[in-house]
């Protein structure tokens, strides 16, 4: 990869992805870019720069300005808040990925587009969700992903842009606060876990859904990028997944480090209503096949890692804090 550009690049995958990439591209190599109010509350290190994906010309401007030619297109709405502001969803999500495929067609650059499980619904059969299927979501979330798949493959065929993605399942992280999504409880049960062994959940306890923790994420994004794109059929929206968990579960497995951690549960009927609309559990074979896809941790390992690093960051914050 030559010059990145990083769409939201503050969020909760952003702010690792870019990260990562600096790391191995090199500092100056990758250019972080989001909403003005996420970058002024940032400290990071390296170019960030104020704009909104919604502003062609900005947008344009910075991709002519540093000659970026791969583009991890990040900027989005996710499903709980999208399902309250629908019309603002469709417009962000769309406006926004609209713009960076003519960006992308205009200046030759290959672009990573995520999807997620959200791009199927209730017609979807719920276990081992074939690659291929039916989708048909009910949420505006999802139609947004769906229809960002089908636009990333006709910029493909039509104008043979490198467009690339997966269908993310709900990702578990400890660096950055996941922005408004269905699968935000099993980040917020860690925190709550480790700072007062209590939480109360808002989806059902036998509620399944696939899960991954950020660094198979991470990882994800950055394989498929980088593989020789001969082998790919299905460019647009890998099914990936690492687990298929339940909030019960989850709670579990907490339980073998944290004894005294207990979860109740107060049904929020929003987001149980988007939950029961999405699988249980994807089917990843296409990935493992063309790209070889291969995930590090299930949720055993997740667990005794992200409550390791979690009580680490959490008790510098609290000293901090004090100082
Ligand atoms: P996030 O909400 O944490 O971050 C999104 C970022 O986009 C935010 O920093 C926000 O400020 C920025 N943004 C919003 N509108 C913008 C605009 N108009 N212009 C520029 N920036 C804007 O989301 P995330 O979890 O990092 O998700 C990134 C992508 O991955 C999205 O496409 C999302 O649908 C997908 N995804 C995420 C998950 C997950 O569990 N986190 C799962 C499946 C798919
Ligand atoms: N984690 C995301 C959400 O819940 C799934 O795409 O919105």
């Amino acid at each position: 990869m030559g010059k990145i550009l990083v769409t939201g690049a503050f969020g909760q995958i952003g702010s690792e992805l870019t990260q990562a990439l600096r790391e191995k591209y090199g500092l100056e190599n990758v250019i972080a870019t989001d909403l003005k109010r996420k970058l002024d509350s940032s400290h990071d290190s390296g170019i960030a720069l104020p704009v909104d994906c919604l502003d062609f010309d900005t947008l344009n401007k910075i991709v002519k300005t540093y000659g970026i030619d791969c583009i991890f297109h990040l900027a989005s709405i996710l499903s709980a808040v999208a399902e309250e502001k629908p019309q603002f969803a469709w417009n962000v999500n769309m406006g926004c990925l609209y713009n960076i495929l003519e960006i992308a067609r205009e200046n030759k650059c290959r672009i990573f587009v995520p999807s997620s499980i959200a791009s199927f619904g209730p017609l979807t059969q719920i276990n081992d969700v074939p690659q291929d299927t039916t989708q048909r979501p009910t949420t505006m979330y999802g139609i947004t992903k769906v229809a960002g798949e089908l636009l990333c493959d006709y910029y493909y065929k039509k104008y043979k842009v490198d467009t690339r993605g997966v269908r993310y399942p709900g990702l578990i992280s400890y660096k950055t606060l996941p922005g408004g999504g269905t699968t935000d409880y099993a980040v917020e049960i860690y925190y709550e876990a480790l700072l007062h062994k209590k939480y109360v959940c808002y989806l059902e306890e036998k509620t399944y859904l696939d899960m991954m923790y950020m660094p198979d994420a991470i990882k994800a994004a950055i394989d498929l990028m980088e593989v020789d794109s001969s082998g790919l059929c299905h460019r647009n929206a890998f099914n990936i997944t690492a687990m298929s968990v339940s909030p019960e579960e989850i709670a579990a497995e907490i339980r073998k480090t944290i004894p005294e951690f207990t979860i109740e549960y107060n049904i929020d009927p929003l987001r149980q209503s988007i939950a029961d609309s999405w699988p249980n559990n994807l089917d990843d074979s296409a990935a493992k096949e063309e790209w070889s896809w291969n995930p590090e941790y299930d949720l055993q390992a997740m667990t005794k890692d992200m409550l390791s690093k979690l009580s680490d960051k959490l008790k510098s914050e609290a000293i901090f804090s004090i100082k």
